[in-house]
Formats: C-alpha cells, sequence, structure tokens
C-alpha cells in the first residue's frame, strides 16, 4: 500500500477508534474507491477494536456519474455514524448532488495514491492533530509544478501589490507565500529601505521559491500563519493569497496576523481567481457560508481587530484590503 495511503487511513484510525462501536460510511471518489478505501480504513484499526470495525466499515461506491444521489446526501452524520467523504472521480461533477456538505471526514481523493485530509469535524480531532501534516502533504505534492501550473497570474499579484498600498520602506510579510509568486512584487514596492518575508510551513513550497531566485529579494521562513515566529506589531502590510481558505479557525489564524501588524498596517487578502472557480478546483462546490464570502469574512475581520476597506468578491479574482485597528 502507498505510504501516504497508510497514513491517512492510521491517522483516521487512532482518531476513530476511541469512539467505537460506530459506523463508518466511506462514500465518493471514483467507482470502487469508496469500497477500497473502507477496507483500507478498517485494516488500520488497532487489533483490539479491528474485528468489529471490519464489519462496521461499509464502502459505498454508487454507480457514479448517472443520476444517482450521494449516500451522503441522505444519511444524517451522528455520534455513532461517521460520513467519509472522498472529494474526485465522477461526482466532482456534482451531477448528484455535494456528497461533502454533511461528512465530518473529507478527504481529497483525486490522486488515489495520495489522498490528503481536508476537513476533520472539530468533535472529532483538534486541528492540531491533523492540520499541519496534511496541509503540508496537500502542499508538498503540488509544490514543483506551482509555478508552472500558475505562473501567467504573475501581473495579478503585481496588480494587487500596488492595490494593497505598500510603501516604500515599508515591513512586508506575505504569509503563505508559497513559492513566493507576489515577492518580487513587494520587494519593489518597499524599496531598498524596506524589508520582505515570506513565510510559509510547507518547506516544499519555499524550496520553489529559493530555486526561482526569490531569496534574493526576501527572507524565507518556514513557519505556521496560525503561531508566526514574529514579534507583536513588526509589520506594515500583510500580504496573504490563498491562506485563509486554508486555516482550520479563520478568526484565529486573522488575530495572529494582527497582532504582528501595527495599528494601521494593512492586510491583502487575495487571490487571482474567483472563489468559484478557485472551489471547483478543489473538486467541490461553493457553500455561502465560506470564510471569504462577504457575510462571513467582514465580521470576521471586525472580530480579529481590522476594519474592511475594499472587498472585491469578482469571477476572476479576489481581493479584501483591510485595516488593523489601533
Ligand atoms: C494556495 S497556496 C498559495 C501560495 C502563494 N501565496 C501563491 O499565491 O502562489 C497556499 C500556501 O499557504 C501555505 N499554508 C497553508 N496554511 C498555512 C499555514 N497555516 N501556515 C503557513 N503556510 C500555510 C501552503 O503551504 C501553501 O504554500
Amino acid at each position: 500500500m502507498p505510504e501516504r495511503i497508510a497514513e491517512v487511513t492510521a491517522l483516521l484510525a487512532e482518531v476513530l477508534a476511541p469512539r467505537a462501536p460506530l459506523t463508518v460510511i466511506v462514500d465518493g471518489g471514483d467507482p470502487g474507491a469508496a469500497a477500497a478505501f473502507a477496507s483500507r480504513l478498517a485494516a488500520a484499526f488497532p487489533a483490539g477494536s479491528r474485528a468489529w470495525n471490519i464489519d462496521a466499515v461499509l464502502g459505498l461506491s454508487g454507480p457514479g456519474a448517472g443520476g444517482f444521489d450521494s449516500a451522503l446526501n441522505v444519511l444524517e452524520p451522528a455520534t455513532d455514524q461517521i460520513l467519509v467523504y472522498l472529494r474526485g472521480g465522477p461526482r466532482n461533477r456534482f451531477i448528484a448532488g455535494d456528497g461533502e456538505r454533511r461528512a465530518q471526514v473529507v478527504i481529497d481523493h483525486r490522486d488515489p495514491d495520495w489522498p490528503v485530509i481536508r476537513h476533520v469535524h472539530p468533535s472529532l480531532a483538534d486541528p492540531d492533530r491533523w492540520y499541519l501534516s496534511e496541509s503540508r502533504a496537500f502542499f508538498t505534492a503540488r509544490a514543483a509544478n506551482w509555478d508552472v501550473t500558475f505562473g501567467d497570474d504573475l501581473p495579478a499579484y503585481a496588480k494587487a501589490v500596488r492595490e494593497a498600498g505598500v510603501r516604500p520602506g515599508d515591513v512586508a510579510l506575505d504569509v503563505g507565500c508559497g513559492t513566493g509568486r507576489a515577492l518580487p512584487a513587494l520587494a519593489g514596492a518597499v524599496g531598498p529601505a524596506g524589508r520582505v518575508i515570506g513565510l510559509d510551513f510547507t518547506p516544499d513550497m519555499l524550496a520553489e521559491a529559493r530555486r526561482a531566485g526569490r531569496d534574493a529579494v526576501a527572507a524565507l521562513i518556514v513557519a505556521d500563519a496560525r503561531r508566526l515566529p514574529v514579534a507583536d506589531r513588526t509589520a506594515d502590510v500583510i500580504f496573504a493569497a490563498g491562506l485563509v481558505n486554508h486555516l482550520p479557525d479563520p478568526v484565529a489564524g486573522l488575530t495572529e496576523l494582527a497582532r504582528v501588524t501595527r495599528p494601521g498596517g494593512r492586510l491583502a487578502i487575495f487571490h487571482p481567481v474567483g472563489r468559484a472557480a478557485l472551489a471547483a478546483r478543489h473538486g467541490r462546490t461553493l457553500r455561502p457560508d465560506e470564510p471569504l464570502s462577504r457575510a462571513r469574512l467582514i465580521p470576521l475581520l471586525a472580530g480579529a481587530g481590522w476594519e474592511t476597506t475594499h472587498h472585491e468578491d469578482g469571477d476572476d479574482r479576489f481581493l479584501t484590503l483591510a485595516t488593523r485597528l489601533p
């Protein structure tokens, strides 16, 4: 079994086994994928609970692209019934509805040999247990091709940096900087008197940034946005592209960004494609209550110490600007 499948099933078994007796229902993915994943998950349960759980784990693979509904649109989650949804396969087209909506566990399964946990309901496990290792696994697999896939976006980053009002002499942090696509524009805007720091918790992303020579314009630091190794009130401006939607607790993350920003400092939350296109890229549909929706984001920012000054949620880009409250 590929090591990644073993890691994911071991982690889930560790989280779920103490909750037995329970039924785990796996659905989604390519035809047959749910049954295969369910049997691997059953095998990962510790010996003591294994006999019981092998019977309990079901794989409902369904007929795929026809008009059939996902089992997860019908079943209700309960404390003794865990719904696991595999993103990917024919249901990615959402002909049959968004099966992951009710699932307590969501796994990116577009590459069946590289499954990655994307959501575990907080009642099952604290994000600290899975978020860092799984998010890194997600982005590590994408690091080498990141710039090849998204390289054309660089002018859009430069425009967003201009609109964020970055000034000569500023200290600018690019949090979740990835391969550093915003770093040259940030460095140009702060000029020789300023300073740019790129922070990301996926070392392979920063390695690609170095390979692209972006360490010449910015310091690169491996760090978790939820616990930045940066003193209070250091930054004049924070650039966060494609970060906030990945944070398990957006208000805590935005509060941490506020901590390291001086009063009056600015935050730019950016993505070079619209939210719906981004969700589709991740194999899911957009929910009305997503953290980046206007209705949620502006109160979230206010609760974290930011005043929103601009909110643009278009089809082809997302840009919210906010100012750190005193
Ligand atoms: C969608 S990518 C965007 C990368 C880059 N900002 C860009 O626009 O090309 C998200 C990046 O955020 C990083 N990331 C996600 N959660 C993070 C966290 N809690 N702390 C630090 N980096 C994080 C990932 O490793 C990844 O490189």
